[in-house]
């Protein structure tokens, strides 16, 4: 987003920053300069072989293409020997019968439901078949985190209708399509599994805040939709997770007497929220009337790609809060659940099951709605503990205010303040290492930090911080930390150890592919995007690098369009396919310019670059010409 609502914290708790944590480990170690691991001679345990990769008998780097430049183009850029095609870009219909898109954005809300949603993000490829037909065919399932109302509306949103907010909510979402690769070519089958769930589709509530809770009880008896779907989550079942982010933005009221309760102001809700005006016109988004509503999300949202007449459950017992994703893995036979707060502040969360999932769901259970959330408390020694998140224990007590293990959930932010959590600079996503289960996590930019002395406060640039857990389990409720690396540009902060063929801002997208390289991909907002007075004004357009966990080696991949952040990576399980989500091109850049309904190519007319068209985000498909295994 051009100005994150999400850097603003709404963290009152007092709990010490991670920034200072950070500052002490860093002085403690006598360590400034170094962003690795390695550099900084500090190693959790050794070297971790990468044991995926050993087992597979392959040897040599793990990263084997040219990096590609900085790029401030309004083009995809990927290294020789690779081509990246543009596939499914917003307004696409998901069925070949379905309504073409308008490039003057004159599209109907009823059409938009029948095609791609907008501002691709999180995205999972499950296959279809076995063998080598499973890196062929599969369904390709993503989210439509966000819209700009400057380029969805042909006439702008100077104006609020029925319609427009229609329109706007069936352009958010997750897209589920079947795909398929004939004579090197991926293209859309018109199967049965293709379909949209918007933010009007019915949903289910399952765990312990159940549908008929009183804090759901909103206007419309039916709970409806999923919205600001940003990052995602798969299942060891073969589900997929569709995370809510921030679902307050979509809020608000004209009721000047309407003051926000600690809850809303603790989730970020106020009167305008991110200026889409929906509750001028449509009171399901009016808070004053219909604050109830407001409670229906910041839930993880599971949805059977598999069933087309699946209604979508939110799971509950996974908490409320603003999820960038929730990246499954599994220990002792449990899934485990990691979650990402983001919020300048705010908090890394993990859901442990109760008993083997295979159990659970073999008695009829979901094994989401039984286990234990915990928050993540991060020690100056280098430890770490999980904190639970359940009623009756520590401070969660009756005399505390706390009245069941369902207002623990409703209220999970809270709960994790009062439990002394540790606030971190905005947490996005989080993956998982094959072989060691190590856990990384990129913390995008913050600025919670305090004093002088800390070299990263404010962290305009974030880092990439990484955890293992006690014994390699990830339901253990101790672990220990570092920093894998800090982001940003050498030339402004002397702590970056990175260069011109590395060097980026803002990490966001995080994913270890089958062999180990750890995939990052950039959200350097378009606030700060080319800014000198932000240190942005040479890591230019939002990029996509590959990393080797053990040595720290990083090296740039892909380098996207203007205006735009790359978020969302997944390759077939052959690897020698990747899909890559491009956001957002052509948003508004304060160092660039800004669309309008006249000049909505003020800033990039990515893809599709017709006179008179406008940019719209996409799904790349990237392969490599010799049909390798990207990144090798
Ligand atoms: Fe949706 Fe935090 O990025
Ligand atoms: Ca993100
Ligand atoms: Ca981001």
């Amino acid at each position: 987003m051009r100005t994150d609502s999400d850097d603003v914290s709404s963290n009152r708790s007092g709990n010490p920053p991670f920034q200072r944590v950070l500052a002490e480990r860093f002085s403690r170690r006598g360590v400034l300069r170094g962003g690795t691991l390695a550099a900084a001679g500090f190693l959790l345990g050794g070297v971790a072989p990468n044991l995926a990769r050993a087992a597979s008998g392959e040897a040599g780097p793990l990263l084997g293409f040219s990096a590609v430049p900085l790029s401030a183009e309004d083009t995809v850029v990927v290294p020789d020997g690779y081509t990246a095609t543009v596939f499914v870009p917003w307004g696409h219909p998901i069925r070949s019968d379905g309504p073409e898109w308008k490039a003057d954005a004159s599209n109907t809300a009823e059409e938009a439901a029948r095609q791609f949603g907008s501002h691709h993000d999180g995205m999972h490829f499950f296959p279809l078949g076995q063998g080598p037909q499973a890196s062929r065919n599969g369904l390709l399932v993503l989210n439509h985190e966000y819209v700009d109302q400057a380029l969805l509306l042909s006439d702008g949103d100077e104006e609020m209708t029925q319609e427009k907010v229609d329109k706007g909510t069936a352009t958010h979402g997750v897209s589920i399509v079947e795909v398929e690769l004939v004579d090197g070519e991926w293209r859309i089958v018109d199967s049965d599994y293709n379909r949209r769930v918007t933010a009007t589709t019915p949903v289910e509530f399952s765990g312990p805040v159940t549908a008929d809770h009183p804090a759901l009880a909103a206007l419309d008896p039916q709970p409806r939709g999923t919205i600001n779907n940003c990052s995602h989550g798969v299942t060891p079942w073969n589900t997929y997770l569709a995370c809510e982010e921030n679902f307050n933005n979509y809020f608000g009221t004209t009721d000047d007497s309407w003051e926000p309760t600690p809850e809303q102001d603790r989730y970020g809700i106020d009167d305008t929220g991110f200026g889409y005006k929906w509750f001028e016109v449509d009171q399901r988004f009016d808070i004053a009337t219909n604050s109830e509503e407001a409670n229906r999300f910041g839930w993880v949202v599971e949805i059977d790609p598999f069933d087309p007449d699946h209604v979508p459950v939110k799971r509950t017992a996974l908490g409320r809060v603003k999820h960038e994703g929730a990246i499954v893995t599994e220990a002792r036979g449990r899934v485990v659940v990691y979650t990402g707060d983001d919020q300048d502040g705010d908090y890394i969360y993990k859901f442990v099951g109760s008993r083997p999932w295979t159990e659970l769901l073999a008695t009829g259970r979901s094994p989401l709605d039984h286990g234990t959330l915990h928050v993540a408390r991060f020690d100056d020694d280098g430890s770490g503990a999980w904190l639970p998140l359940t009623f009756g224990e520590g401070p969660l007590t009756t005399e505390n205010g706390w009245t069941d293990q369902a207002d623990v959930l409703l209220r999970a932010r809270m709960a994790a303040d009062a439990l002394g959590a540790t606030p971190m600079d905005r947490p996005e996503w989080i993956a998982v290492q094959p072989g060691t289960q190590d856990v990384y996590c990129s913390l995008t930019n913050g600025k919670a930090g305090e004093g002088e002395a800390n070299p990263r406060s404010p962290n305009p640039y974030g880092h990439i911080i990484k955890w293992r857990e006690d014994g390699h389990d990830n339901t253990a409720t101790a672990f220990t930390w570092d920093i894998f690396l800090l982001a940003g540009d050498p030339a402004h902060d002397d702590a970056v150890d990175l260069d011109e063929d590395n060097m980026f801002g803002s990490p966001d997208g995080l994913w270890f592919d089958p062999q180990g390289r750890l995939w990052i991909q950039t959200d350097v907002s378009n606030s700060a995007q080319h800014d000198p007075d932000r240190g942005y004004d040479t890591i230019a357009n939002n990029a996509m690098l590959a990393a080797d966990p053990e040595t720290g080696e990083v090296r740039r991949f892909l380098t996207g369009p203007r205006g735009a952040e790359i978020s969302g990576v997944v390759t077939t399980p052959d690897q020698t396919t990747m899909f890559v989500n491009v956001q957002h091109p052509g948003e508004a850049v304060d160092m660039v310019g800004e669309p309008t309904p006249e000049n909505p190519r003020a800033v990039s007319n990515w893809p599709d670059h017709a006179p008179d068209g406008r940019p719209r985000s996409a799904t790349l498909v990237i392969r490599k010409d010799d049909g390798g295994v990207i990144g090798t």
